[in-house]
């Protein structure tokens, strides 16, 4: 575990501090936190006004998703419609990013699911993941979020450039087999945009708040739909009480596969 004062020399310049200071009050307390994400490194702050979190990203493609993430949080800053944690700012150095926003309470549902000490208890938990996202889903317009913008097709340009770029794992051959096989189109809505168990937010049995929101916009819902069941995909209890909450469109398995095996593997 890195110490505040290591920390403090590695990512920051002093000025930095200060302005963050500047915004939150002087720290307190500063850890690392158990739970680590896959594209950064996430920080608790404590001050004497509230708690905190510092997400850091190093890499250039993870970096430009921070910037992304940020852009979104502050926009969402002034709705309530979408539960979200709140922005506080936003800082960038020469080799890496920082993004500074509230820490909320609660646990991931992928924790929450491997903690649940019984079937009815994981069901309930996904049921309101379910039911949660329809409440997302059901915003077809937002004027913060970008709209009038074919969402699948912008994601098959960002494909193509990290496949021309090395930056992902998906093939050249996968990548042309989804620009041919696009799934007929349906009403966009707001998105999550990696809407796997990992990036939801549980307390007291209930899914309440969106995490890592960097792909938040308006898009193909069936890509939110597909990344939320991917974990229980082949149970079908566990499909059904998703669908008993979620009670909107279902995806085909030909749907289901073009997003989570297809265009997920360059995400
Ligand atoms: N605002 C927050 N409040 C509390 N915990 C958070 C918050 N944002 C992220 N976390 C924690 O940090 C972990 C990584 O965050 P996440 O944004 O999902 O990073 P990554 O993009 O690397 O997946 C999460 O699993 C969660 O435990
Ligand atoms: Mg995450």
């Amino acid at each position: 575990m890195k110490s505040y004062y290591e920390l403090k020399h590695l990512l920051f310049k002093r000025e930095q501090w200060k302005n963050i200071e500047g915004i939150i009050g002087k720290i307190d307390k500063l850890y690392m936190l158990a739970e680590q994400g896959c594209t950064s490194e996430v920080h608790k702050i404590i001050t004497r006004k509230g708690c905190y979190l510092l997400k850091s990203s190093f890499e250039e493609k993870y970096t430009e998703w921070l910037k992304a993430e940020a852009q979104v949080l502050k926009k969402l800053n002034s709705q309530r419609q979408i539960a979200v944690p709140k922005y506080y700012g936003f800082f960038e150095e020469k080799l890496s990013s920082h993004l500074l926003m509230s820490f909320e309470d609660g646990i991931i549902l992928t924790s929450a699911l491997e903690q649940a000490k019984s079937q009815s208890e994981k069901k309930s938990l996904i049921r309101s993941f379910g039911h949660f996202l329809k409440q997302l889903h059901a915003i077809s317009e937002m004027d913060l979020l970008n709209q009038n913008v074919d969402w699948l097709e912008s994601q098959l340009i960002k494909a193509e450039f990290y496949v021309k770029h090395g930056q992902t794992e998906g093939s050249s051959q996968l990548l042309e087999n989804l620009k041919a096989n696009k799934p007929l189109p349906v009403e966009q809505t707001v998105i999550h945009g990696d809407c796997t168990t990992d990036n939801v937010l549980v307390i007291n049995g209930e899914a309440c708040l969106f995490i890592d929101v960097a792909g938040m916009t308006i898009g193909d819902p069936r890509y939110d739909e597909s990344l939320a069941i991917r974990s229980f995909v082949n149970d079908e209890e566990y499909k059904k009480a998703f669908y008993e909450g979620y009670k909107r469109y279902k995806v085909s398995k030909k749907e289901f596969h073009y997003f989570d095996e297809g265009l997920y593997e360059f995400f």
